[in-house]
């Protein structure tokens, strides 16, 4: 028991310089502080950010939320037990009183959940990641910390998050033959450094996109996989699902035109339907070491995302993020409908942190991989890096081994391995 006696917020920036929401629980055993990140490439259906709206920082400014902490939220969890993070976030869902936690705003109650689990954990005296398992424990599962994820790493970035490039918003790799945590990072690293070779021998600046990963001009999207083919080869790998694997992350609803049902690929040099699309998938699969595929579909497109498994089956991650948003309904609806065999999960999609744990916990009991993800708006803030962890999630998504915000979180868990030599193998597709 560790009562709450006060919750400070205030705005900071992000890494696109945009602001966010930061936030302060005291308790009189142990303070904590989580600063909530934010997506470009949102799904329609997550829990929404508050914004100011008007002149200050182009409308972007979250001043409404801070004053939603302080005024309204702060009031609610005051006096409570910070340890009892279950009725505190119920505490806070109630008093916002919306679905999507519109009205406090998604950033305003996801500050004060993420903070109020750093506090207890401090007032524990344990880990985040040890605080996490313990909250996540169940009939299932001990209140045990799993093992150290296996990272999917971005190294060639697009869509929203390098405007001007290719569509896909990211090509990434999967170290799946490293050994250990850390020797998964020594081979994306090497895989890294040969492609930003590769692109300044071609003569192109090696600059970098939103999460860290290189935007050089790229002919096409077979372009982009044989530059990352060649980088592996370069840093003495093999591409192959063994070795290094690849995934991608389509994020298709970003240039999917409702009103004619199709993908506007200009790099592929036309129009696809959902059918052209799942060609596209499925010739990618059976060319490429591919083993994770996010989002190829349009987040709505439900019986097409069913089609599409149906047809790659469960050798392949199919993974759904703007589909599945990180809300245990739309799980629900993955499952029965079986339209994915993997989750991505982003606690600002969903709003708190129990309503995350709850999603990672019914995918695991459905056979159906949680990759716990960072935003593409981030900090120095770790905490996905303990959940990985705490929740045995198995694999993690952070983004490039370039920029702090991305690195905060692959050196957490660096610190974490010292503690944990456990390392996740999970099995594509098939879930864990
Ligand atoms: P976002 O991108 O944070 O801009 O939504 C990450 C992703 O799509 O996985
Ligand atoms: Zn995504």
């Amino acid at each position: 028991m560790s009562r709450i006696a006060s919750v400070d917020a205030w705005e900071v920036l992000d890494s696109r310089g945009s602001p966010t929401v930061r936030v302060r629980v005291e308790t009189p055993d142990g303070s904590g502080t989580f600063t909530v990140p934010s997506g470009a490439s949102t799904g329609a259906h997550e829990a929404v950010e508050r914004r100011d709206g008007g002149d200050r920082y182009g409308g972007q400014g979250v001043r409404d939320a801070v004053a939603a902490v302080r005024e309204e939220l702060a009031p609610v969890v005051c006096d409570r037990d910070a340890t009892d993070q279950r009725a505190i976030d119920a505490a806070l869902v109630e008093s916002d009183g919306t679905a999507d936690l519109s009205r406090c705003g998604a950033n305003a109650v996801l500050g004060v959940s993420g903070a109020v689990a750093h506090a207890a954990s401090a007032a524990r005296d344990v880990s985040i990641y040890e605080h996490v398992a313990g909250l996540a424990a169940d009939d299932t599962r001990s209140a045990d910390p799993g093992a150290l994820p296996l990272p999917m790493v971005n190294v060639l970035s697009g869509g929203l998050h390098a405007e001007g490039g290719i569509e896909i918003q990211d090509f990434l790799v999967i170290p799946a033959g490293a050994g250990s945590y850390s020797e998964a990072l020594e081979t994306v690293r090497g895989v890294r450094e040969a492609v930003r070779r590769r692109i300044v021998d071609a003569g192109h600046r090696p600059l970098v996109a939103d999460e860290g990963g290189f935007a050089p001009p790229l002919a096409g999207i077979d372009d982009a996989f044989d530059l990352l083919a060649a980088g592996v080869r370069d840093a003495g790998h093999e591409p192959s699902r063994e070795d290094v694997a690849f995934a991608v992350d389509v994020a298709a609803t970003h240039f999917y035109d409702e009103a004619s049902g199709t993908y506007a690929l200009d790099s592929v040099d036309h129009r696809l339907d959902a059918e052209g699309m799942a060609d596209l998938v499925a010739r990618w699969t059976d060319e490429r070491p591919l083993v994770s595929v996010e989002d190829p579909l349009a987040e709505d497109d439900w019986d097409a995302w069913t089609t599409l498994h149906d047809r790659i089956g469960d050798d392949v991650q199919l993974l759904g993020d703007d589909l599945i948003v990180t809300d245990a309904d739309r799980l629900d609806r993955a499952i029965e409908r079986g339209a994915a065999n993997a989750v991505l999960v982003k606690p600002n999609q969903a709003g708190t942190l129990t309503r995350a744990i709850d999603v990672v916990r019914a995918a695991q009991r459905n056979g159906v991989a949680p990759i716990v993800s960072a935003r593409s708006g981030e900090t120095c803030d770790a905490t996905i890096a303990d959940l990985a962890v705490g929740l045995d999630a198995g694999q993690i998504k952070i983004g490039s081994l370039a920029r702090s915000e991305r690195l905060a979180k692959y050196n957490r868990l660096l610190a974490i391995e010292r503690g944990i030599g456990r390392y996740a193998r999970p099995t594509f597709g098939g879930g864990r």
